[in-house]
């Protein structure tokens, strides 16, 4: 009998929208509401590093995250796993030079090992990083060669939304498409990573601790019970039931489409006050949209509304903004600084507020120019939450 084993290795790292997705129009496709646009992060900081296997000698699919093996039977791993064999092609191992043949990979097993560098499910995107970094692994491993741009960021949306938005750097675009197949539901880049290099992303932990209601549940909840959702995205157009409710009504114009334009303009432009605006306005409607939920999902805590009240009076007193903030399905903050003073000058602050104990490493929450840590004269920074 064959005893080989082919493998290979890819890192992705995580993705915060600052227009956030939330809500889908097709639960199986994972077809969005709403398009929405997101910054990637440093993979230093924020990433998933996983690892695929074949060989004959496997006996079926197996998954290890985070070192503890867990089940692949999940609908998401199936479907990417079920695109990825489809599309793979003869690959031939270089060692050796023997041919794995395309209809090989039908019978192959996988095994999938994937790794977070930091807290999981804790609202930082780790699922995003994990399917993204499996679709572009499994790529590798099985020779799979887009048909079209943003082929593979279809196949990672089907393991998460926002995974699609991790196949590419810098600032991202997830087109809602209208295809009922999904395939025009894809990610784009809309500006490199070297794009804006003035911007400083600041992370701070607030916990992390896994959160209560997860993504998904808590999205179908708010697509089912949110009125404010309705006003947010393009719900009406999908939805035959709220159509009709609502068709003596003045058809308004949703809120998130214009701020889709308008952030295009603001990223392509660097215009950060236009950015930091319409950024925290974002995630402001995203959690008053959790609230508007029935029952109520509350992801924000004390920590994170100190933290806005801090941002909020540093931009009002300065005259315009000079720091952003965005919160995803956590209460965890991404902050952006306009610049790298501005970055020192928010660490100090965060740092008098929340004092650090001795113990911890700030510099993995912190993506960016190292020297800024240094100038604020930090290296250590805990769970804010578990401080006082
Ligand atoms: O792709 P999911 O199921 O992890 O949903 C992500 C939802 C938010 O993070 C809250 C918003 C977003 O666009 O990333």
């Amino acid at each position: 009998e064959e005893t080989w084993v082919v493998m290979k290795t890819a890192r992705a790292p995580s993705n915060i929208a600052v227009i956030k997705y939330w809500g889908k129009r097709d639960e199986k496709l994972i077809l969005p509401i709403n398009s929405s646009i997101s910054v990637t992060l440093d993979p230093e900081h924020l990433s998933a590093t996983t690892t695929v296997a074949a060989s004959p000698a496997f006996e079926k699919d197996r998954l290890w995250l985070n070192g503890k093996e867990v089940s692949v039977e999940g609908v998401r791993y199936k479907n990417c796993l079920r695109e990825m064999r489809a599309r793979a092609t003869d690959v031939v191992i270089e060692s050796s030079g023997k041919v794995i043949r395309k209809e090989d990979w039908n019978s192959l097993h996988i095994h999938i090992a994937s790794e977070n560098n930091f807290p999981t499910a804790a609202g930082l995107a780790s699922s995003a990083a994990g399917f993204a970094c499996l679709v572009y692994a499994l790529a590798q491993l099985m020779g799979v060669q887009e048909k079209y741009e943003g082929e593979l960021t279809a196949i990672a949306r089907l393991g998460s939304g926002s995974a699609c938005r991790s196949l590419y750097g810098g600032f991202v675009e997830w087109k809602m498409g209208q295809e009922i197949d999904g395939t025009d539901s894809i990610a784009v880049q809309l500006a490199e990573e070297s794009h804006w290099k003035d911007l400083v992303i600041i992370i701070a932990v607030v916990s992390s601790r896994q959160k209560e209601t997860s993504s998904t549940s808590g999205m179908q909840e708010s697509v089912k019970t949110s009125p404010l959702l309705k006003y947010r995205a393009e719900m009406e157009k999908y939805d035959e039931s709220v159509r009709k409710m609502q068709s003596n009504r003045v058809l308004m114009e949703e809120v998130v489409p214009k701020r889709i334009v308008q952030m295009e303009k603001a990223i392509k432009s660097m215009n950060f006050t236009e950015f930091a605006k319409i950024t925290c306005a974002d995630s402001n409607q995203f959690h008053a949209t959790c609230l508007d939920t029935s029952p109520p999902i509350f992801y924000l805590n004390d920590t994170s509304r100190k933290l806005i009240g801090l941002v909020e009076r540093w931009n009002r007193h300065a005259g315009e903004p000079q720091v952003a903030y965005t919160f995803d399905a956590g209460p965890n903050a991404v902050m952006f600084a306009k610049n790298k003073e501005v970055a020192a000058q928010l660490l100090q602050r965060l740092l008098y507020q929340f004092p650090p104990s001795a113990d911890t490493d700030i510099s993995r929450y912190v993506h960016g120019d190292q020297s800024i840590l240094e100038s604020a004269g930090v290296n250590s920074l805990k769970d804010i939450d578990s401080l006082s």
